[in-house]
């Protein structure tokens, strides 16, 4: 009994140690201190991206925001921190999809739509349908249009930043990433994809939550931040 205990015990330590011997020797390669080596990429990257600023991704491509930038030199999206094992697919921004075969986000070519959204009227109410409405009326009317409900209803007018002669974006500030609980153009809300270590993240009723974390850091208690192992 005892003897079979033993074998028992010492065949696990064999299973155990076997995979943590292999998962060191294979894909460390030899990187500075500064740096991580990525299997993905083949390529020692810096830890935390790039010191100097990295160029724009070529045209009909991007990197996802909070965890990615565009590595010139390997052609393709590089991390700034080491993957988390076995997580999910990088974050591309708005509708584009991380393609793995050229690493990168690639916009989903999207099926013609059979007629373009038309501005909604519904806001304008005061407007359109009484030629014979009283003072008071006339007067909210008035205020309404004033007070330019630029947006249809639920979503926020949040100015783009940079952006000449006013343009916004109608955004729902429940649910939009880089604006989480308010336009953070306006200094308000938060840039969900700037959490630092963050790896994927959504906004949900308008707070960030970290679902996954790059690979040397783990996610806080409360869940809105990764914090550096
Ligand atoms: C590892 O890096 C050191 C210092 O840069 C260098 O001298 C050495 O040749 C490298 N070894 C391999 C196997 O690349
Ligand atoms: C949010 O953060 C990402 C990553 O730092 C950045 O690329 C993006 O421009 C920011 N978005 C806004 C609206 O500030």
């Amino acid at each position: 009994m005892s003897l079979i205990a033993r074998m028992g015990a010492m065949l696990l330590v064999l299973f155990i140690a076997v995979p943590i011997v292999s998962s060191t020797s294979i894909g460390s390669k030899n990187c500075t201190k500064k740096e991580f080596w990525s299997k993905d990429n083949d390529d020692c990257l810096p830890i935390g991206g790039p010191l100097t600023p990295p160029p724009p991704p070529p045209k009909g491509k991007a990197c996802p925001p909070s965890t990615h930038y565009w590595g010139k030199k390997q052609g393709c999206c590089v991390p700034l921190n080491p993957s988390p094992e076995q997580g999910p697919p990088p974050q591309c921004r708005g509708a584009w999809v991380w393609k793995s075969t050229v690493r990168s986000c690639v916009p989903v070519p999207t099926p013609p739509k059979p007629s373009p959204p038309k501005p909604s009227n519904h806001h304008h109410n005061g407007h359109d349908n009484n030629g014979h409405g009283g003072y008071r009326q006339k007067r909210s009317a008035l205020l309404k249009s004033r007070s330019a409900p630029l947006c249809p209803t639920g979503l926020d007018a949040c100015p783009i930043s940079g952006a000449k002669g006013g343009d916004y974006e109608c955004l729902d500030t429940a649910t939009e990433l880089e604006s989480c609980g308010g336009c953070t153009s306006l200094g308000s809300g938060q840039n969900c994809t700037a959490i630092p270590g963050a790896w994927n993240v959504g906004c949900e009723e308008g707070y960030c939550t970290v679902y996954t974390c790059a690979g040397g850091f783990k996610r806080s208690k409360d869940g809105k931040s990764c914090i550096q192992l």
